[in-house]
């Protein structure tokens, strides 16, 4: 299904003719037919569930006063609601019902999906009077976590991907030269082949390291008094995690501003990864999908770069910030310029080409 995903991405980008173009929408829409597929069962290329669910997230996620609000909920109510909460709520309700409609298709049609299992796994539980936190509600706001938690992440991290490698040629064309040497250039990458890549996975920690999508953890709190590093944090404080300072750390990661993927890589060329990298976070509260992220992300990175030169456009002006939410940190918008390598293969290479078939 993500090869089938991939492929239809190569076509879009191959849609843009070798002019500078932004990549974020279809690689975003890519990422929530994956996601759509795995809920609901369904491909429904240009859904509403990008128009409606997931533009929404797109549109909010930065906004910066919903995730003070989330934690300090009082400042929902100063009159005349300057930060636009109100907006975010009405989407947020919205888009409850969007979903409950969304799980209830699925359960009632006849393919397999997570929401099919779901509904399947507590009706079993109800009748054996199984005690069970499983409830319709529960099921929305997981699938809601893996759209919001899930898409944003991962689109950012991708961006972040090609705006490094269009900037790192060398490293472009090492991720390249292992992936043609490793799978050569007819099959697209499996999950099998990771093993295989280790400086195509070394360059994707170093994004997920140097880009740190998410400088902050969200909002935690203490059960109980807590001495730590000779502070003292008493019991029910509200403790936020500062990822930046560990994966930006000089004394662990040296030069910490540099793309250097080398450095997850020890003499012998295989991966080498210290205990303080930690962009999925740590403990308990660690991310839930990141076997899941890093995976796609993986076959998603090795496949565009297996197809594609990414480059930098010419006589244009480079974007260059970077733009910082309350809860992301993500490239200004810029575009690139995907030349397809098909063009460097004979004849009966191309006829063998995935897209082609
Ligand atoms: C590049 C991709 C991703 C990155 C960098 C990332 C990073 C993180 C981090 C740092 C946290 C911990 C936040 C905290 O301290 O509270 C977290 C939590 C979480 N992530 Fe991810 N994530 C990614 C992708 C995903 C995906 C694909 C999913 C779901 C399909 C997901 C679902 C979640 C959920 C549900 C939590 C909350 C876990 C909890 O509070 O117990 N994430 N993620």
């Amino acid at each position: 299904m993500i090869h089938e995903e991939i492929t239809e991405l190569e076509t879009t980008i191959l849609d843009h003719n070798e002019a500078p173009f932004d990549i974020r929408r279809d690689i975003m829409f890519s990422l929530v037919s994956i996601m759509e597929q795995m809920v609901t069962g369904e491909r429904k290329k240009g859904s509403e569930t990008f128009d409606s669910f997931v533009g929404m997230i797109d549109k909010n996620f930065g906004k910066t006063m919903g995730w003070i609000a989330n934690m300090f909920p009082m400042v929902r109510y100063i009159p005349g609601d300057p930060f636009g909460l109100m907006e975010v709520i009405k989407d947020t309700v919205r888009n409850r019902a969007f979903m409950v409609n969304t799980v209830r298709r699925a359960r009632d049609a006849e393919r397999n999906s997570i929401a099919k299992y779901y509904y399947e796994e507590m009706e079993k539980n109800l009748k054996n009077g199984k005690e069970t936190t499983q409830t319709e509600r529960q099921l929305c706001a997981t699938i809601g976590n893996f759209f919001t938690a899930g898409i944003q992440s991962k689109t950012t991290t991708l961006c972040w991907a090609l705006l490094y490698l269009s900037r790192n040629p060398q490293v472009q064309e090492r991720m390249y030269k292992e992936i043609e040497s490793v799978i050569g250039v007819r099959q697209l990458p499996t999950l099998e082949d990771r093993a295989n890549l280790p400086f195509c996975e070394a360059t994707l920690m170093e994004v997920l390291r140097v880009a740190n999508v998410f400088p902050f953890g969200g909002p935690h709190q203490t059960n109980k008094d807590i001495f730590f590093r000779g502070y003292f944090i008493p019991k029910d404080t509200q403790v936020i995690a500062n990822f930046s300072s560990v994966l930006h750390d000089s004394k662990v990661f040296p030069n910490p501003e540099e793309f250097n993927p080398s450095r997850f890589l020890d003499e012998y060329g295989t991966i080498n990864k210290p205990d303080e990298y930690i962009p999925f976070a740590l403990g308990k509260r660690i991310c839930v999908g990141e076997n899941f992220a890093r995976s796609e992300l993986s076959l998603i990175l090795t496949s565009l770069v297996q197809r594609f030169e990414f480059l930098e456009p010419r006589n244009k002006e480079l974007a260059t910030g970077v733009f910082v939410s309350a809860a992301e940190r993500s490239p200004l918008p810029f575009d690139v310029i995907a030349k397809h390598r098909y063009a460097n293969y004979t004849e009966m290479d191309q006829d063998l080409y995935t897209y082609k078939e």
